[in-house]
């Protein structure tokens, strides 16, 4: 089978990161080589972005710039780590790519514009949603142990997850939608059903 780019979306707390773990050890297990990677990227311009995610988005860079910085951290994403594993024969696993950038930067910025911003880049040959109601997500965000205040945090959760609707909507690429309300294992036995439908 040639080799896939697959994007793992959805609200923050909804399991993607532990899915794209899953998914990746299945690809292991079948012998086909795969790598793991995400957006906001592990490279420098990604790096500034989770410092000022972590600083929670303190005036040191003004707010227009972040629709930016998610594009550029993508062209760099792609262009040294999705686009050369893919031609290496390694399947790519990301955590979020270019929807995310829809669905948590249209509110602010207009998801018109932030799709220019990001039409010169590839789709994903297969984006994965994992949906789960934004309090059932706030839920697994406060288990953590985030200190952030319920109502302030669900009403975010719910802009971002109309945001996630309208950017689905909009985009015309492949996304397929998975009921992320389950075990881990259910969940990732119908991503693997998603990934393999032969078997
Ligand atoms: P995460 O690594 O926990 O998913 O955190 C990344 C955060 O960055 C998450 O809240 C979603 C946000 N994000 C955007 O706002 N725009 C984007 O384009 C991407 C890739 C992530």
């Amino acid at each position: 089978m040639s080799t896939r780019f697959i994007a793992m979306e959805g609200l923050d707390g909804s399991g993607g990161t532990t899915q794209i773990a899953m998914l990746k050890a299945a690809f292991e297990a079948r012998g086909e080589p795969v790598i793991v990677t995400r957006e906001p990227s592990d490279r420098p311009v990604g790096a500034l972005i989770r410092d000022h995610l972590r600083r929670s988005w303190q005036d040191v860079l003004g707010d227009g710039v972040f629709p930016y910085l998610f594009a550029a951290d993508r062209r760099d994403h792609l262009d040294c780590v999705v686009l050369p594993a893919l031609a290496r024969g390694e399947n790519v696993l990301s955590d979020r790519y270019a929807l995310s950038s829809f669905a948590y930067q249209a509110e602010a910025h207009g998801l018109d514009r932030v799709m220019r911003l990001n039409q010169d880049f590839p789709a994903p040959d297969l984006t994965i949603m994992l949906d789960l109601a934004p309090a059932m997500c706030l839920d697994r965000i406060l288990a953590r142990g985030s200190p952030r205040d319920r109502f302030e945090a669900l009403d975010q959760l719910n802009t971002i997850a109309a945001g996630y609707e309208a950017a689905i909507r909009a985009v015309s690429w492949p996304i397929v939608r998975i009921d992320a309300n389950g075990t881990p294992a259910q969940i990732a036995a119908a991503i693997a059903a998603l990934v393999w439908p032969n078997g």
